[in-house]
């Protein structure tokens, strides 16, 4: 069933039924100023990060869902209405969300009026802004009330949900004008303060809720708009709000804008007061006369969606699949773009409150969007590589706000540093801009310690190198990229976090044979990197260990038929035919074909038979089978989820690609493109009452086999399956690739296609490639032709002309 449809050409998805199977959501704001907005206005708004300076409140996991969000009021008689259906959940005669590139607009209908409100957040903007747009489509004059909603949040998000004691007493706010003022702690030690504006007089406002909404109603039914009178309220601690309140008298025909800004302001110290007590409103003044009028407004959105325009003029295919073409040219990359900002922070599975921005999430999100927007990945780049210590370990997550590593979360995962080889060599790739390599970047941010980008890759690679266990494999440490494989962790206490309790990591000989396909990998990368910056002796020296690490999986590593996972904490196999339950895993089977391991001796075509015949379903790829039925004290969380579901053999499709990947490096390209449908989210709109999350953007993990309910899908949004898919099926299946040197074009497709066509820009001009399939082959490349002259190799060179250059690939 589906619950609406894509617009591709406005590069939409148009929500036509309310009742989704879960809140459907979007995001505005693509730099400093965010909201998460659901297709009924639910969601919320932070300055940056969405712990520590959360701008509007919101409750996750409420009853009923997704209560609280922007919200507007119609009363029309004794009729109240909301455009997006909630929260009066008054049944409406049509509505339509739509949900664009960093917008969205929400259209109800009731009695002849139309409500259409849409959200955004222009570009280089702290502010929201609404455009409400009421039309009075009857045959009558109509007389409208109009009730505007947001409830503040004290800042910080946790202390917020928890430390009422103090929060009840805090509360304060200004009004003048039609703005409304959020000012909670200016006085003391914050230098922000918040806003909520409309562009007409208003006849009335509300900004204490108790007042506004009475203390035993709920959104649904706030007792102002069923009197149909505001209070004027000041609000003096509890729960401070925003609502204005507006009449309006249209005549039949009539339509009428309203502009209302939400915005943030930073002052000076010295800068704070107009008088005392009185906030400087002079920053918000200016946003605000930014946007009000509606021509103002228009062309705000109309920069927005040129800007979107060009990111996504980088990257584009014409398959003659629709689905195909809407993920690759819209959904994909923009989810890319999301995960970028936010890593694993804020959605509506992630609270905002518990997780920053992840040393392994932002490299790999990295891969997805550095097309896109290179200066902001060498930016981010240098952010990561700040939060390492010296010794190439690093900690696992820092705080947007201030890039600070999270002590809380803290370290001694021993993946982390090998991701910052994937992410640096993503970007020169893509940009040819070594110099990158040479940016003083600190430790630990302390910039008395700094040493070159490329040092930082010196010592992640020397990370794996000196964190060797018994069999030459690396150490585990904490966990790998499989957070809930915990090898040292032996927790019996169920009030303790598996991710954050003490290890015992002093004599563990928990290897991990991930991490070693991972050093496969990304160290031959560095070793590239060293002979291409003249750096021979280095480069020597580090093939040995990428050569030494290659045997010992092929000793330690191979079960028979496919790669172990790992050794545990005693030494003993895990992801072995010898273990009972979780025999086989994904992610040491996806890393070692990936590095080709064994290829020649076929090592790499068993282990993918292996994994194809034992962990794909479906819905996709699980992580492993058997999946644990019990508690294994020495395996940690993994074994805590209950069978199908998350780390425990769901299928976490994060690494689904890995496979896909795998088994473009061994030519299939059938079987590639057939687990890349699978999970891929176009594909599954016509199941969305099973798949649950949004048919436009991919989930962390579909439940598996197992599961109670296989193909139930969670965790959208933010999840590095975003950036993963669209690296496996843009560089890999489709297979135009960015190398040092130029663009590769070397596709591994199904044998029937018969061809497509992508524009790819890069590096100042643009390749128009078409490649052609007459023998029906998977992989292979017959003739080249560039610019009219056959050429010689695949490898298409930088021309940096900002011409349009022809390609034609015929494989064969
Ligand atoms: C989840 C993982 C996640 C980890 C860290 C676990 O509960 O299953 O997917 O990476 O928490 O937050
Ligand atoms: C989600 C986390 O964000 C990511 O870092 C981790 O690799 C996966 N879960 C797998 O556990």
């Amino acid at each position: 069933m589906k619950f609406g449809f894509f617009d591709d050409k406005n590069r939409e998805y148009v929500i036509t039924n309310p009742r989704t199977p879960w809140p459907w959501i979007n995001y505005l704001g693509n730099e400093d100023f965010f909201s998460l907005i659901s297709n009924t206005a639910g969601g919320y708004t932070f300055y940056k990060d969405a712990k520590f300076r959360r701008i509007t409140r919101y409750r996750y996991n409420n009853v009923p869902m997704d209560s609280g969000g922007k919200y507007f009021y119609i009363k029309d008689g004794d009729n109240i209405w909301s455009p997006g259906w909630k929260p009066c959940k008054t049944e409406l005669d049509s509505y339509e969300c739509r949900h664009g590139m960093n917008y969205t607009s929400i259209k109800g209908e009731k009695n002849g009026v139309t409500a259409e409100a849409l959200y955004f957040v222009p570009l280089k903007t702290w502010a929201e802004v609404q455009k409400l747009t009421i039309s009075n489509n009857s045959k009558d004059t109509k007389k409208l009330k109009i009730f505007s909603f947001l409830e503040w949040c004290l800042w910080n998000a946790s202390s917020d949900m928890e430390n009422f004691q103090r929060n009840f007493s805090t509360g304060e706010v200004e009004i003048e004008g039609s703005v409304i003022y959020h000012k909670t702690e200016y006085k003391e030690r914050r230098d922000h303060f918040a806003f909520y504006s409309v562009n007409a007089p208003v006849q009335g406002y509300d900004t204490d809720r108790e007042s506004f909404i009475g203390l035993y109603n709920g959104f649904d039914e706030p007792r102002v708009i069923v009197e149909g009178k505001p209070k004027n309220s000041v609000a003096h601690g509890w729960s401070p709000i925003a609502s204005h309140y507006i009449e309006v008298e249209l005549k039949p025909g009539e339509s009428k804008d309203f502009i209302f800004v939400l915005g943030y302001v930073e002052n000076k110290e010295d800068d704070k007061w107009e008088t005392k007590n009185i906030i400087n409103k002079k920053k918000a003044k200016e946003t605000i006369a930014k946007f009000d009028t509606t021509a103002k407004v228009d062309s705000a959105l109309a920069d927005l969606r040129k800007y979107w325009d060009n990111l996504l003029s980088v990257y584009s295919i014409k398959s003659g699949d629709d689905k195909l073409d809407r993920i690759v040219n819209i959904w994909n990359q923009y989810q890319c773009m999301i995960t970028f900002c936010f890593s694993r922070s804020a959605s509506f599975f992630e609270s905002g409150i518990g997780r920053g921005m992840g040393f392994r999430d932002s490299n790999q999100d990295l891969i997805g969007f550095v097309h896109q927007i290179p200066e902001r990945a060498r930016e981010r780049i240098i952010d990561i590589a700040s939060t390492q210590f010296p010794d190439g370990g690093c900690y696992h997550q820092y705080q947007p706000l201030n890039k600070r590593g999270n002590n809380d979360i803290g370290g001694g995962f021993n993946d982390d540093p090998l991701w910052l080889i994937l992410g640096t060599v993503s970007y020169i790739k893509e940009t040819g801009d070594f110099n990158i390599l040479d940016e003083m970047v600190p430790f630990d941010n302390d910039m008395s310690v700094a040493r070159s980008l490329f040092d930082h890759l010196t010592v992640s690679f020397d990370h794996v190198v000196n964190n060797l266990g018994p069999h030459g494999l690396p150490l585990i440490g904490r966990a790998d990229w499989n957070d809930c494989l915990n090898l040292n962790c032996f927790s019996n206490d169920p009030n303790e976090s598996f991710q954050t309790t003490e290890n015992k990591t002093k004599g563990s000989k928990a290897e991990s044979v991930m991490i070693a396909g991972l050093f496969v990998v990304y160290g031959r990368d560095y070793v590239e990197l060293c002979m291409r910056t003249g750096k021979n002796k280095e480069a020597g020296r580090a093939q040995k260990y990428v050569n030494a690490m290659v045997d010992s999986v092929k000793k330690y590593g191979w079960d028979g038929e496919w790669f172990i996972r790992a050794y545990d904490y005693y030494g003993r196999k895990i992801g072995s035919n010898e273990n009972e339950e979780g025999k086989i895993f994904i992610e040491s089977n996806g890393w070692c074909t990936m590095a080709g391991i064994g290829k020649e001796e076929g090592l790499c075509v068993k282990a993918l038979d292996a994994v194809k015949e034992r962990l794909d379903c479906e819905h996709g790829i699980v992580l492993n089978n058997p999946a644990f039925t019990s508690y294994y004290i020495e395996y940690g969380e993994i074994s805590s989820y209950p069978p199908g579901y998350k780390e425990n053999a769901g299928v976490f499709c994060h690494n689904n690609p890995w496979i896909m990947i795998g088994e473009t490096v061994a030519g299939n390209g059938n079987r590639a493109w057939e687990y890349y449908r699978k999970i891929c989210p176009s594909y599954l709109e016509e199941i969305s009452e099973l798949h649950k999350t949004e048919p436009y953007v991919y989930a962390q993990m579909v439940a598996g086999k197992d599961a109670f309910k296989p193909g139930e899908a969670k965790n959208s949004w933010l999840t590095g399956t975003a950036s993963w898919n669209f690296y496996a099926i843009s560089q890999f299946i489709l297979g135009i690739r960015p190398e040092y040197d130029g663009l590769l074009v070397d596709p591994c497709i199904p044998g029937d296609w018969k061809g497509f066509k992508v524009t790819r820009k890069f590096r100042g001009a643009t390749y128009s490639i078409e490649v052609v399939n007459p023998d029906g082959k998977s992989r292979g490349i017959k003739e080249v032709i560039v610019d009219g002259k056959l050429s010689a190799s695949n490898l298409i060179p930088v021309f940096g002309d900002r011409k349009e250059h022809f390609v034609k690939v015929v494989l064969g």
